[in-house]
This record gives C-alpha cells, sequence and structure tokens, in this order.
C-alpha cells in the first residue's frame, strides 16, 4: 500500500468518524508514522513541540481505534490500513473473515486448558507480531482477553511516561495478571522507547549471563561505525544510557532464595543489585519494569531525591470481569455462582481454575455444595505450593497461626501469643504482606479465604 492510498483511507475513517478531512498536522503526523519516523524526529521536521505531536498522534489512534474495532496505534497503523483496505474492497473476503474470526474466538471462548493459558514462559510471540529491529519481544507472552486494568494501567503509564520513572516493580501473587497486564502495557507505550526489551528471569541466568545476552543485542542493533568502533563491548548501562529503552524483566522471584525471606538475592545474583542501584542513581531516559511474586529486597534502600522507588502490589480483577472470565469458559448462570467467586478476589488463573472444574461437573453443582464452599482444584493447588514452598521457618510458622485463628489478628495480639522474637516477627510479617500471603487491614492481619483453605486442605 502506497503512502498517498493508507492517508487516503486514513481520512476517509476520521472523516467517517468526526464528519471533519485530515488536517495538515494530522497528515504530518501520519506521513511521518509511515516513514517509521519517531515523534521527536516528526516534532523537528514541522517545527513543533514533541508534546503536541505526540497528542495529535495519541488523538488519532483513538479516532482510528475506535471506528475500526481493534486496537491502533503508531506501530500498527500501516497494517491496520492494509487490512482495513482489503477488507473493503471485498464483501466476500468481509463474510469470510467474520466467519472465521467467530470461530476462533469460540474455540479459545471454550478451551479449558487452563495450563496452557497459564504457561506465558513457553510461548513466544504471535508470528505475525510486528518486531522491529529494535524491538526483542519474542518471550512476550501474546495477549488473550483482557479486562479492566484501567487505574493500573493509567498509573504505570504515569510512572513510566510522565514522571519518568526509571525503576518500577510490578509484584503480586501466582497468577494474578502481572505479565499480562505488563504485556497491555507494553503494546501502549512501546513507541515511546527507541528500543523495548522483554526477558522472563525464569531460568535464573547470572547478571553476567543476563548482561552479555542484552549487549548482544545491542551491539546487533548498533548501527557500523558507532559504539562498535571501540570493539570491546560497553557494560550494559552505557546502552540504558544512550538510548530510551523500555527493559522488562518478569518472573524475577527466580533470582531470590527459598526458604528466606521474600526477595532475598540467591548466592552469586547480588550483582543485579547494583545494576538497579545504577539504573536508578545514573541519568539516562530508559526505564526497568520489574515484574515478580517479590520485590528486591533492597529495593526500598535505593530511592533517590526521597522518594521511593514506585512499586505496584497488583490486586484481582473487579467483580464484573471476573464474571466475564466464568462466561469465557460457557457458565451461562454466573448469577448463582457470585458468593463462590468472591472468594476467589479477582485472581483471574484461580477463577479460570475454579471454572474449568465447574464446566466439567455442570452449573447444576452449586445445588450441592454447601454453603460457602471453596473449591480448590488440583491445579490451583499446584500453584499455591509453588508460592508456598519458598517461604522461610517463621513465615510458615505465623501463616500457620492466622489459617488456625480464622479472623483477623492484631499485631498486639501476635505479639503475645508468639515465641518469635518482637523484631523477627515484624520482619516475618512485611514478608508476608510482600508476597501477597497474607493482608493487613488497620493493623490486623488476616489469611485470605483461598490461601486459608488451601493450608488447612493440605496440613
Ligand atoms: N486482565 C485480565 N483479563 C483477562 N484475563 C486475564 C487478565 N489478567 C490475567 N489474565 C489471565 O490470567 C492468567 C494469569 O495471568 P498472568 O500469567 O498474567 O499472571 P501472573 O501474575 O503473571 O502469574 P505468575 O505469578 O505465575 O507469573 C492468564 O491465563 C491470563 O490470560
Ligand atoms: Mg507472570
Amino acid at each position: 500500500m502506497s503512502l498517498e492510498e493508507a492517508l487516503k483511507m486514513a481520512d476517509k475513517i476520521v472523516f467517517e468518524k468526526t464528519g471533519q478531512h485530515l488536517d495538515d498536522l494530522q497528515k504530518a503526523v501520519l506521513q511521518g508514522t509511515l516513514k517509521r519516523k519517531r515523534y521527536r524526529q516528526i516534532a523537528e521536521d514541522f517545527d513543533y513541540s514533541e508534546s503536541c505531536i505526540r497528542g495529535v498522534g495519541a488523538e488519532l489512534w483513538k479516532i482510528i481505534s475506535e471506528e475500526l474495532g481493534e486496537d491502533v496505534n503508531k506501530s500498527n497503523f500501516r497494517s491496520a490500513m492494509e487490512r482495513w483496505q482489503s477488507l473493503n474492497n471485498s464483501n466476500f473476503a468481509q463474510e469470510v473473515v467474520a466467519i472465521s474470526s467467530f470461530n476462533i474466538c469460540e474455540k479459545e471462548r471454550h478451551s479449558p486448558d487452563i495450563s496452557n493459558s497459564h504457561q506465558p514462559k513457553q510461548q513466544k510471540s504471535h508470528p505475525t507480531q510486528p518486531t522491529t529491529p529494535h524491538q526483542d519481544l519474542d518471550e512476550m507472552p501474546e495477549l488473550g482477553d483482557f479486562y479492566n486494568r484501567t487505574t493500573e494501567l493509567e498509573t504505570l503509564t504515569t510512572w513510566i511516561l510522565q514522571q519518568h520513572c526509571h525503576l518500577i516493580a510490578l509484584t503480586g501473587i501466582i497468577g494474578i495478571g502481572k505479565t499480562t497486564l505488563a504485556v497491555k502495557l507494553v503494546h501502549q507505550i512501546k513507541d515511546n522507547f527507541d528500543y523495548v526489551i522483554w526477558r522472563s528471569l525464569e531460568t535464573s541466568p547470572t547478571f553476567a549471563e543476563f548482561q552479555a545476552d542484552l549487549v548482544q543485542f545491542f551491539s546487533q542493533s548498533e548501527p557500523q561505525n558507532s559504539l562498535e568502533n571501540t570493539q570491546k563491548s560497553l557494560p550494559l548501562i552505557k546502552y540504558l544510557q544512550k538510548h530510551p529503552c523500555l527493559v522488562i524483566l518478569d518472573d524475577i522471584h527466580h533470582l531470590f532464595s527459598s526458604g528466606e525471606f521474600a526477595g532475598k538475592y540467591k548466592p552469586g545474583y547480588e550483582e543485579y543489585d547494583s545494576f538497579f542501584k545504577q539504573i536508578e542513581k545514573l541519568s539516562h531516559e530508559s526505564c526497568l519494569l520489574l515484574i515478580g511474586w517479590e520485590e528486591p529486597i533492597k529495593l526500598a534502600q535505593l530511592k533517590s531525591k526521597k522518594t521511593p522507588i514506585p512499586i505496584l502490589q497488583l490486586t484481582g480483577l473487579d467483580i464484573t470481569s471476573a464474571k466475564e472470565i466464568l462466561r469465557d469458559y460457557g457458565l451461562t448462570e454466573i448469577e448463582k455462582w457470585e458468593r463462590l467467586i468472591h472468594h476467589y478476589q479477582g485472581n483471574p488463573l484461580w477463577l479460570k481454575s475454579v471454572a474449568t472444574q465447574i464446566q466439567e461437573f455442570g452449573e447444576n453443582l452449586i445445588e450441592l455444595l454447601p454453603d460457602n464452599t471453596i473449591l480448590l482444584p488440583e491445579d490451583l493447588k499446584d500453584t499455591l505450593q509453588q508460592q508456598s514452598d519458598r517461604l522461610s521457618k517463621t513465615e510458615k510458622q505465623i501463616l500457620k497461626l492466622l489459617v488456625m485463628k480464622n479472623q483477623p489478628v492484631s499485631l498486639a495480639q501476635l505479639l503475645e501469643t508468639t515465641q518469635t522474637s518482637p523484631s523477627d516477627l515484624l520482619n516475618t510479617l512485611q514478608s508476608l504482606c510482600r508476597r501477597s500471603l497474607i493482608e493487613k487491614q488497620e493493623n490486623l492481619y488476616s489469611v485470605p479465604s483461598v490461601l486459608r483453605e488451601y493450608y488447612i486442605e493440605s496440613d
């Protein structure tokens, strides 16, 4: 598709939506986009401020996305225009696409395979996902159904694009949706960076291995005769200082020891800490997003200008989204399940697991279950065990005590009843909160009901 054709197409779409044709500035932004220029370059070419050009771009993507009913942005604009053109060129083609996408959708909706849906690490990006030479997103999972998370996306976007935070942590209990949220975020903001890199640390690479991997990527992507002229590769931080980069490190809990408090580096992994310190303190335009069950324990010490490192501890989806997940699994009498799903606190993985079990037994199952039953399918127990296996001895003791109490317990009561020293007790509570395994409300500590049921059953 030529540049003129793409512009004509965009003009038609914008006109249909707004009743107005593209103005000169909008045309300039679209032309620049089609020529793969960055906003900054477009702004320089046309003597506008970068923020003005970004604003014009954002408004255009919104209009075009709404009109086409799909997420259109700077990186997929051309392919969206091409798709739209081919759909409009043939009614027959339109029908075929509509039918096939309906079928695919139905198949996915009824797929009960929770284990597959929760194995992003092995999944590769969709082969048609556009990747430019400066985006290494092969390890980023494909985005499936996505509900809500508007506030969380706004928070992360503000931290990254407006406040220019260098280091951010996204934590939360297993299956709560951290990776999925980050994938959505990357789709939304990736055009603001020269380099976007996604890595899972599931294989626990040492810092030297991790650095070598990323440096290799940078050196391959750098134009000839620049940095490589030095012959010797530079430390990773230099590349991050040279270009605005977004680096996502998923599954960072694999850098931390089992049997210790949350976020303590495994022996030999402290070099990551020095790297995170550099990221935080030095001057650059890059951002490192750390994702995992726990944040590094030393993160609190890494604050600059009196502001702590921003940490988003992710909680569950709202009840409407939880119901959508059940619907996706073919359940229809959703109201009946409201009391039960309440226990799963909007954890999408747990909901998928339970939905699969309900689906197998039929929706009449609810009439047979005693009130307040909490279902714990085996795959759900397996995931909970993975996280529980990492607890320290004192964490296990305090958790057991809280499970037995069956009601929120105050700090004063805990100090009275446990043998643990006050200092140890406070550290333990902090660590359990960081892992999202206990909840704290006004100095009262409790264990969420699914976890409580799990610990009672597995005792
Ligand atoms: N906003 C959402 N809407 C719909 N489904 C979601 C959403 N977020 C997550 N899911 C689904 O929930 C499951 C778990 O999500 P995800 O893998 O992102 O969780 P996680 O917190 O990264 O888990 P882990 O701790 O194991 O890494 C996946 O099947 C995912 O598709
Ligand atoms: Mg994950």
